[in-house]
């Protein structure tokens, strides 16, 4: 056992998620602190962050209001008891959140990460139904190219086939969507595809299959993110919405990457003009600072669970820190700055210059496809022969060390989304190292 007062100074004992642990031990990438676009690194070097870490600090980093919130929280009240007892201000982020969010969306239930609200969305639609004498609909449709998080829930609705094959049957009985993705009839566009609405009637075949009285509900991305920035065909989430209602199916937007911002609007509900029954949401509330997630979920569905004896916990669900005083805190000066600087307005400004610098990479070598949307943009690079992945993981080395620069990678796919305080000249600057850095893995 090492004594206490030892410092460990090696790379080892950690397991690096979502990571190649060995490449990354024999030549590691570290920040030791960031500041509003910027990551600065332990010698002292200044790291553009062109993916907001994880699309989560759309403010930028280390933003005063949400430190000073946080340190006070910190100070006043390091925690509460989240299950029968509560805190002023959780009560206060929940309101919040209704007003911002469209239509009767007004009750939210926190968690933790994107996965946690995942998981719970799952959890509150089969609930919902069971309490309405329907629980024959366990069935959840999700869709390929989907991320829900790395949960059983999450994985089994997802279809990312890396993040599903090792872990077994998952959850029974879910249905996957086709990825609404087209290259051959989209490449190197900007915004929502023209084509492809009618995807959104595989859903009525599946219900011809499975029959509705056995589904829950639908789970989608509005924009698929992880898997590489894919905007919705216009016109499809809202047959998506249309079909889910005609077969009394919950329709649950996965918003952990497309809320706060991200799109130019609070929700990519509203940037769509559709009001789901449940939102899940997590990064961006907190600009990436405590980690916070939740559900929204419409009135009807809350209603439904306010039944029974009034002494009896109506949903057996929570968290130790669902609403936790630190991250409520972050959450509460995180809305308030996005409203202070108006930044989700200048996402929608600035979406035509981001996507004009991000296609302005159009030609470079092994260049696929960009897809720009909101302040998103995913490029595919095509794989080195043989060695799928291997191309994007010599960029993201290339990017630390020799550009400074910090771009979410996915197998062979650039996932651009920087901070919502970005500006013309920053999308300039990305572009350039990005371009630099495509170049040499050529
Ligand atoms: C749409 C979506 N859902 C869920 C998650 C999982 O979030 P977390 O990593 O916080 O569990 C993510 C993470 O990127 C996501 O993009």
């Amino acid at each position: 056992m090492a004594p206490l007062d030892m410092k460990p100074n090696e790379l080892e004992s950690y397991w690096l998620p979502f990571t190649p642990n060995r490449s990354f031990k024999k030549k590691p990438r570290l920040f030791a602190g960031a500041k509003d676009l910027y990551f600065y690194t332990p010698d002292g070097r200044k790291v553009i962050d062109a993916s907001s870490g994880l699309f989560c600090v759309n403010a930028g980093h280390t933003r005063e209001p949400i430190v000073k919130a946080i340190q006070e929280a910190a100070a006043r009240l390091d925690f509460a008891p989240p299950f029968q007892y509560g805190h002023p201000q959780v009560f206060e982020l929940s309101s919040r959140l209704a007003l911002m969010a469209p239509g009767d969306l007004d009750y939210t239930l926190f968690a933790n990460s994107g996965s946690e609200a995942v998981d719970t969305a799952l959890k509150v639609a089969l609930a919902y139904h069971r309490s309405r004498g329907e629980g024959s609909r366990t069935r959840f449709i999700g869709r390929e190219r989907g991320y829900h998080g790395v949960g059983f829930g999450g994985i089994s609705v997802g279809g990312m086939v890396a993040n599903r094959k090792m872990f077994g049957n998952m959850l029974a009985g879910v249905d996957h969507l086709p990825t609404t993705y087209d290259r051959a009839r989209q490449a190197f566009s900007a915004g929502e595809p023209e084509w492809g609405a009618d995807l959104a009637d595989e859903l009525v075949r599946m219900i011809g299959l499975h029959d509705a009285s056995t589904i829950a509900a639908v789970i989608v991305e509005p924009v698929a993110g992880s898997t590489g920035c894919i905007a919705p065909p216009k016109g499809y989430l809202e047959k998506l919405r249309r079909i889910t209602e005609q077969h009394g199916i919950l329709l649950i937007f996965d918003e952990v990457i497309t809320g706060f911002g991200r799109l130019g609007y609070p929700f990519a509900s509203e940037r769509y003009g559709i009001v789901p029954d449940m939102i899940t949401f997590a990064k961006g509330v907190t600009n990436g600072s405590v980690p916070m997630s939740g559900v929204m979920v419409r009135k009807p569905i809350y209603e439904t669970h306010m039944q029974g004896p009034e002494h009896v916990i109506e949903l057996f669900h929570g968290y130790t820190y669902s609403g936790h005083p630190l991250a409520v805190a972050a959450g509460l000066a995180t809305l308030e700055l996005y409203k202070d600087e108006g930044l989700f307005e200048k996402a929608l400004a600035n979406e035509k210059a981001f996507a004009e610098a991000m296609l302005s990479l159009k030609g470079l070598p092994n260049v696929a496809d960009i897809r720009p949307v909101g302040l998103m943009a995913g490029i595919d690079l095509d794989p080195l022969p043989g060695k799928p992945g291997l191309r994007g993981y010599n960029a993201i080395e290339r990017m630390f060390h020799e550009h400074d620069l910090y771009v979410r990678v996915t197998s062979d796919t650039i996932i651009v989304a920087p901070p919502l305080i970005a500006g013309q000249s920053d999308f300039g600057q990305i572009r350039d190292r990005i371009a630099t850095v495509i170049k040499a893995v050529a």
